[in-house]
């Protein structure tokens, strides 16, 4: 397995910045999912690692080897692809002995076997180890996809939203999976998303991009909790962390706050004072969610309730300052607590 270093990594095409003076250092055995949303640069940059793809400026090094202008083939990064790419007329069994049989490598045929034999239980697809690709479900397509870049043991794995095609049980199947199998193999690994679920679950580490740009690294918890911009604390987060004008809050924030932030589970639901004047819109107990709304601006409160609120009815919330994110109006965050008297 092996580091990876993106240093000052500048990609464009045409008028497009696809990438733009990207620094990034993923750790040996780190599993580093990019979250950002269509069109972001999440593709090229996996692209630039694996050397599908060279750098108009800066470096990328591996285990601490200049590798900017090196073949793909001497990197050594599997790339699994969204849409599984498997030659349809082979078996499930050529399909995952494919690499293992390229004449670079040449594997005997009884270590083809063993290794062919021990990802297919990795990835529970011993049983249809004879059958034609077109003859599995998708999801058994996707996993002998992940098993064809798992077979040949690449010092990395480049992942670009290996999961997206499938249902939503499969998809947390397949996680759980995939994060097991990283962290036995040890692999390093660079995973594409734009599903925040998938890259708060899976992440060591979560960066962050926007029109080629990285906006924020970090874990999961660090970026979830200590968002340094607006748009990325809305990036993560279900329901979306609430945005409230300022003038809700009468000059009791920070000099220059435009926006404050909280996220749903910080919001309290107060039986008086604090703010007042909202109407229920929505109310789920089983989900433990309170939609209502003020001024045409709506409120996510994750709450427990005993008996539904009826749509229409009065609502009165609670934002505990220490809880609350400050932003200005470029969206940049402010690093000002709120007034000592609270919101
Ligand atoms: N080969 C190319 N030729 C021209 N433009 C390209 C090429 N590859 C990417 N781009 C452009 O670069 C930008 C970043 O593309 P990229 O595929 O990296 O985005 P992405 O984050 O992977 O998006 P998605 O989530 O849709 O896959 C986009 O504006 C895209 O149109
Ligand atoms: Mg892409």
């Amino acid at each position: 397995m092996a580091s990876i270093e993106l240093s000052g990594v500048s990609r464009a095409f045409g008028e497009v910045k696809a990438v733009s003076e990207l620094s990034l250092h993923v750790a040996d055995g780190e599993f580093l999912v990019l979250l950002g949303p269509s069109g972001a640069g999440k593709t090229t940059t996996l692209r630039l690692v694996a050397g599908l793809e060279r750098p108009d400026a800066g470096r990328v090094r591996m285990d601490g080897h200049d590798v900017t202008g090196s073949l793909p083939a001497s990197r050594d990064c599997a790339f699994v692809f969204q849409q599984y790419s498997l030659y349809p007329h082979l078996s499930v069994f050529d399909n995952l002995a494919f690499p293992l049989r390229s004449p670079l490598r040449r594997s005997e045929p009884a270590e083809v076997k063993r290794r062919v034999e021990e990802v297919a239980a990795l990835l529970h697809i011993e049983a249809k180890l004879a059958r034609r690709a077109t003859e599995l479900s998708g999801g058994e397509m996707q996993r002998v996809a992940i098993g064809r870049a798992l077979v040949r043991r690449p010092r990395v794995f480049l992942m670009d939203e290996p999961l997206s095609s499938l249902d939503a049980q499969l998809r947390e199947e397949l996680r759980v999976e995939l994060r097991r199998l990283q962290r036995s193999t040890g692999a390093t690994v660079i995973y594409v998303t734009h599903d925040h679920v998938e890259a708060t679950t899976m992440a060591d580490r979560i960066g962050i991009l926007e029109r080629g740009v990285l906006q924020q690294l970090g874990t999961p918890l660090e970026v979830y909790g200590d968002p340094r911009t607006l748009p990325v604390a809305q990036r993560l987060g279900s329901p979306a962390i609430n945005v409230l004008p300022a003038q809700w809050f009468e000059g009791r924030t920070p000099a220059g706050t435009a926006h404050v932030a909280i996220r749903p589970e910080d919001v309290r639901l107060s039986p008086e004072g604090e703010a007042a004047g909202f109407r229920v819109i929505e109310c789920s107990l089983v989900k433990h969610q309170l939609v209502a709304e003020r001024q045409g601006i709506e409120v996510h409160a994750r709450v427990m309730l005993d008996q539904p609120l009826a749509p229409g009815s009065p609502a009165r919330f609670g934002f505990p300052a220490e809880r609350c994110l400050f932003f200005d109006a470029a969206g940049r965050r402010l690093a000002g607590a709120a007034h000592p008297g609270g919101l």
